[in-house]
């Protein structure tokens, strides 16, 4: 028996404690090493601890250096700021790995594209303000982008790195260098440069964003892998998402040098939250990246097999796939998939 990995698990807000419940389910049948130091954060944080990132969250995520996340609700306007942002931001999760591929076959078949986000520079550092002008205090709206050449060599880095290591064969860089020419013009260039040292291994092209976003719904089968600033990654990657199905099949990866965080790309679905309804796979996935991760891809296949089994063999799917089983009868039909 291999040894165990301690893994913090964040049952998170909403549908977050039915789909991990779902997935640990899941992988114990599969048999994966890891055993769970459970924590909370966001609304369940603010309920058990009083804090949306309470310390001992954050001190269980550095000890491991992995965790696996439901959703975690966020107030609207006021109230506290992201929990989830508040964690990239603690870990330096600088890399998102947002990965879509075809399992149920419908609008788009056989699509298999990684798309790669910078998770921390860009716009999102939301450095905003406004001026005022005349009797108007907000007249002018003013947000400051940064991307460093620093950061932009390590996504790219990372990128290219994941290229090799999964047999991917190309990687696109997304920016719209004609118009910023500064904020993603450094990312262009710096993602040439870094293109350089994997010749012969990796290919290389760009794209002008909006360009992209139209070749992604003509022809995506040209798209390998995307590298992208963190607003056009977060843009693209729920296009990619409503390629293969939406919001249930779509799983991300958060990745530092110390501490990788994995989530389902949706959040805590309080339409639904409470009533059995949940669809588990995008949190399945998740995991799956997270054994990938952990140097265990041939569990990843497996779960990744059973899933499909589970929906297409077997039929049973959740109501967001026009299905009608439960969360608990989708997990158990996987279950049986994999014992
Ligand atoms: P949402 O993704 O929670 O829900 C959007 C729609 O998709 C809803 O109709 C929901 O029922 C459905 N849906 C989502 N996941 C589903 C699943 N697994 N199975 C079946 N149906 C599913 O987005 P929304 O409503 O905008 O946000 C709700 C809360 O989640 C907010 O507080 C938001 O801040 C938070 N959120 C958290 C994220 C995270 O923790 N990473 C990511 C996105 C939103
Ligand atoms: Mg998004």
């Amino acid at each position: 028996m291999d040894k165990k990995i301690t893994a913090t698990l964040i049952p998170g807000d909403g549908i977050g404690p039915e789909v991990t419940a779902a997935t640990v389910r899941a992988l114990d049948a599969l048999g994966s090493p890891f055993e769970w130091d459970t924590q909370y954060a966001g609304m369940a944080g603010v309920d058990h601890c009083g804090d949306p990132v309470p310390q001992q969250t954050l001190d269980s995520i550095r000890r491991n250096g992995l965790a696996l996340k439901g959703p975690l609700t966020t107030p609207v306007g006021a109230g506290f700021r992201s929990a989830n942002v508040r964690m990239r931001e603690e870990f330096k999760l600088y890399a998102n790995v947002r990965p879509v591929r075809t399992i149920i076959p419908g609008r788009y078949e056989d699509i298999d594209i990684v798309l790669i986000r910078e998770n921390i520079e860009g716009l999102y550092v939301a450095h905003e303000h406004f001026i005022p002008v005349g009797d108007d205090p907000r007249a002018v709206a003013v947000s400051t982008g940064i991307n460093t050449r620093d950061g932009a060599r390590r996504i790219a880095r990372f990128a290219f790195d994941y290229a090799l290591k999964h047999g991917r064969k190309k990687v696109t860089i997304v920016h719209k260098a004609n118009v910023l020419k500064a904020l993603t013009g450094i990312f262009l260039e710096a993602g040439r440069e870094v293109a350089k040292e994997y010749e012969g291994r990796v290919a290389v092209d760009d794209r002008i964003v909006d360009a992209c976003a139209m070749q992604l719904v003509l022809n995506p089968w040209q798209f390998d892998m995307l590298l992208c600033t963190n607003l056009f990654g977060d843009i693209l990657s729920d296009e990619l998402a409503g390629l293969v199905g939406g919001l249930g099949l779509a799983p991300g990866a958060n990745i530092g040098k110390d501490a990788a965080i994995f989530e389902a790309v949706h959040g805590s679905a309080p339409d639904i939250a409470g009533k059995g309804l949940a669809n588990p796979i995008s949190l399945l996935l998740a995991a799956g990246l997270m054994l990938e991760h952990v140097g265990k891809p041939e569990l990843a296949d497996r779960l990744r097999n059973g899933i499909q089994q589970t929906l297409m063999e077997d039929q049973v799917k959740t109501r967001d796939l026009g299905g009608t089983a439960s969360t608990d009868e989708f997990t158990a039909a996987l279950v049986k998939r994999l014992a």
